[in-house]
């Protein structure tokens, strides 16, 4: 099996900023309750025109130019995604078509807010069993577009983003060292958008409703959130054969900064090796970890060598953790 790593990142946000401020014109709610209570000061939006593909192709490009990889060398792209463009075709193969990347074959993943990490682990399947060399991985939402903008509880939670990652074959000994991927499926209506699909297909019911909106029991998705960030976090370490003193950087899922924190706390890291960025985008789904990490490496905040973890947990209900050690240095000869 060939050791696998993420050799070039990018991401990509709307420029329209929504703040907590804007958020009291629209509802009953105000900066101190949602700072408090979420860590959440402002959050991007895309256009009304703007479909969650724009997004994923601005952040392709910028990972494909850092990883200095040309489309057609990409064999695989998957997008994770809970919004994406049509029910069908899949989001993957609109922006495959615009990147150019004619020789790639493309899927679309929907694990809610771990579909990074259910990305990244297929596309190191691939890679390491020998199938593909380069495949691209990118979390992209628009959550903007299944908001209730009168449900004070969920519209101040979210934000639109896309956060994207190329994987290659690396040096033996880096890169992915383990994963943890789990899903419980009787936790699915604490968290869902219900019609839509087959089950409610979209009628003037379902519209006047409001069942093409998210809608989710927060205290519960809490409870379950905090418990499992730092479970998941200490199984992928005990399966790399590591403590959680050699981890360098860890890039939890951005949903909450309560959450983060008790699930720090738990799992007794030192906060100054956690990755934050949530204040400034709420919660991105899919595309919370791709644009932390992102941001990180381009804070210098990953040297060749360091641990890292990812962690995530969502809709479904859905968890996931990965473990590298990182290097951003390709191994295509093999
Ligand atoms: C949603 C969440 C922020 C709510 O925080 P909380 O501390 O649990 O707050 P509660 O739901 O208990 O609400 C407390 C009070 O604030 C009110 N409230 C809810 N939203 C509010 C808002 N935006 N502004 C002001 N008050 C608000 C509630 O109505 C409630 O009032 P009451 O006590 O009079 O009934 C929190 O539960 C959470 O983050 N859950 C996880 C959500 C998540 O991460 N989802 C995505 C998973 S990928």
């Amino acid at each position: 099996m060939r050791n696998v790593g993420i050799v070039g990142t990018g991401s990509y946000v709307p420029d329209k900023v929504l703040t907590n401020a804007d958020l009291e014109k629209l509802v009953d709610t105000n900066d101190e309750w949602i700072i408090t209570r979420t860590g959440i000061k402002e959050r991007h939006m895309a256009p009304a025109d703007m479909p969650v593909s724009e997004l994923c192709y601005q952040a392709a490009l910028k990972a494909l130019e850092d990883a200095k990889v040309g489309p057609e060398e990409v064999d695989l792209v998957i997008v994770a995604t809970v919004t994406g463009d049509h029910a069908f075709p899949s989001t993957s193969c609109i922006v495959a078509d615009r990147l150019g990347a004619k020789n790639a074959a493309a899927f679309d993943l929907q694990a809610g807010c771990t579909g990074f990490i259910y990305g990244v682990a297929t596309a190191n399947q691939f890679i390491a069993a020998g199938m593909y060399k380069t495949v691209l991985v990118i979390g992209g939402e628009t959550l903007s577009k299944i908001i209730n903008w009168e449900d004070r509880s969920t519209c101040i939670l979210f934000g639109d983003g896309a956060g994207a990652a190329v994987l290659q074959p690396v040096e033996e000994g880096y890169g992915f060292l383990s994963f943890e991927l789990g899903s419980d499926g009787s936790g699915g209506k604490l968290l869902t958008q219900p019609a839509g699909g087959s089950r409610y297909p979209a009628s003037q019911d379902t519209v006047e409703k409001n069942l093409h909106t998210i809608q989710m029991e927060g205290k519960e998705v809490y409870k379950f959130a905090v418990k499992i960030m730092g479970d998941v976090s200490v199984n992928v370490l005990e399966k790399a054969g590591l403590s959680k003193e050699k981890v360098d950087l860890l890039i939890p899922h951005q949903a909450n900064i309560r959450i983060v924190e008790a699930s720090v706390k738990r799992l007794g890291i030192s906060p100054d090796k956690v990755v934050v960025n949530l204040d400034r985008y709420g919660n991105m789904s899919a595309a919370s970890i791709p644009v932390a990490l992102d941001e990180a490496i381009r804070a210098g905040r990953l040297r060749e060598g360091d641990i890292m973890v990812m962690v995530g947990f969502g809709a479904g209900l859905t968890w996931g953790a990965c473990v590298l050690k990182w290097t951003k240095v390709g191994k295509m000869h093999d």
